[in-house]
């Protein structure tokens, strides 16, 4: 089956080195801007569900802002540990709007 794709945003929404917290199809997403390109992750920490999008983004690693473990939003990996993973999916630009695609 081919991917659901979403606009979940407009460029310009999220700025460079930033997060948004957006919806997807019902799903609440993560989408983070860094170096002209977009990614995007389940909103919700692996760790108790805390809100990822609203985390502070380092180059690729995003915080998060209730206990602080840190998360490389291009692959989904803790990077304490990256055998934990949150679930990342394919974020894509066309005319302006950020297009996230559901699996
Ligand atoms: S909920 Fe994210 S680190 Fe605890």
């Amino acid at each position: 089956m081919s991917p659901t794709r979403i606009r979940v945003a407009s460029v310009g929404d999220v700025p460079p080195g930033e997060g948004r917290v957006v919806e997807a199809a019902g799903r609440t997403l993560a989408l983070f801007h860094v170096d002209g390109r977009y990614y995007a992750t389940d909103n919700a920490c692996p760790h108790r569900g805390g809100p990822l999008g609203e985390g502070d983004l380092e180059g690729t690693v995003v915080s998060c802002p209730w206990h602080a473990w840190r998360w490389d939003v291009t692959t989904g990996a803790n990077v304490n540990n990256p055998a934990v993973r949150t679930p990342c999916f394919p974020a894509v630009v066309e005319g302006g709007e950020i297009f996230v695609e559901l699996g």
